[in-house]
């Protein structure tokens, strides 16, 4: 099958003056539309037909497939990002996602700080995840590359944030904790997390990459 870029779910300028309608369009329409096309480019060269973006992946990981991997991961991790960002969400996590973070992390204080540290201190190009296990208990990871969590059928991620340059290099140039600090703190999509935090206690229901 051929995968398509999903649409935004917002305006380009929508997430200005922290994420500029230029970064959005540049993220957006060039660099996930590049992993989308090249991984469509390698599939068109298979036989065997997947029927969603989340069983590439998998595939791709089980095959040890560098090239298939890293463009089916950032294709499906990008379209997560978008998920992640919200112009309207800037109030912090609420209900049971807020006590989860204050039980697993001790203090909404203590999971910004360690969030930032994570974000902050990642070397090179990755991203930072926000994942819950199958009890509910939260962690954060950073993973290098394309690397993503729902290669382990044990994690929801439930908010993720760009660390490559290409998300922040044109608002932040080499400011990164600028832009980790504007994504925890004006753009995370904490309903989107608390959804998926649900799907994370149900076992069902998490967000999926539209075919
Ligand atoms: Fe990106």
């Amino acid at each position: 099958m051929t995968f398509k870029l999903p649409d935004l779910p917002f305006d380009a300028g929508a997430l200005e003056p922290y994420i500029s309608a230029l970064t959005m369009k540049t993220h957006h329409g060039k660099h996930h539309a590049a992993y989308i096309k090249n991984m469509n480019a390698i599939l068109a060269e298979r036989a065997d037909a997947q029927t969603s973006l989340e069983a590439v992946v998998s595939l791709a990981a089980r095959e040890a497939n560098k090239k298939l991997f890293n463009n089916a991961a950032q294709a499906w991790n990008h379209g997560f990002f978008w998920q992640s960002l919200s112009a309207d969400a800037q109030n912090g996590p609420s209900g049971d996602l807020r006590a989860a973070i204050m039980n697993s992390f001790g203090s909404l204080e203590a999971f910004n700080d360690e969030a930032k540290a994570k974000g902050v201190g990642h070397f090179a190009s990755g991203w930072l995840w926000l994942v819950s296990d199958e009890s509910g208990a939260l962690s954060l990871c950073d993973l290098h590359d394309a690397d993503t969590p729902i290669t382990d059928p044990s994690l929801t991620p439930l908010l993720v944030c760009d660390l490559w340059e290409h998300a922040y290099y044109i608002d932040y140039a080499n400011e990164r904790p600028r832009f980790v600090d504007a994504f925890l703190t004006k753009l995370a999509n904490w309903r989107f997390a608390q959804a998926q935090y649900q799907a994370a206690r149900s076992g069902s229901g998490a967000w999926v990459f539209a075919t």
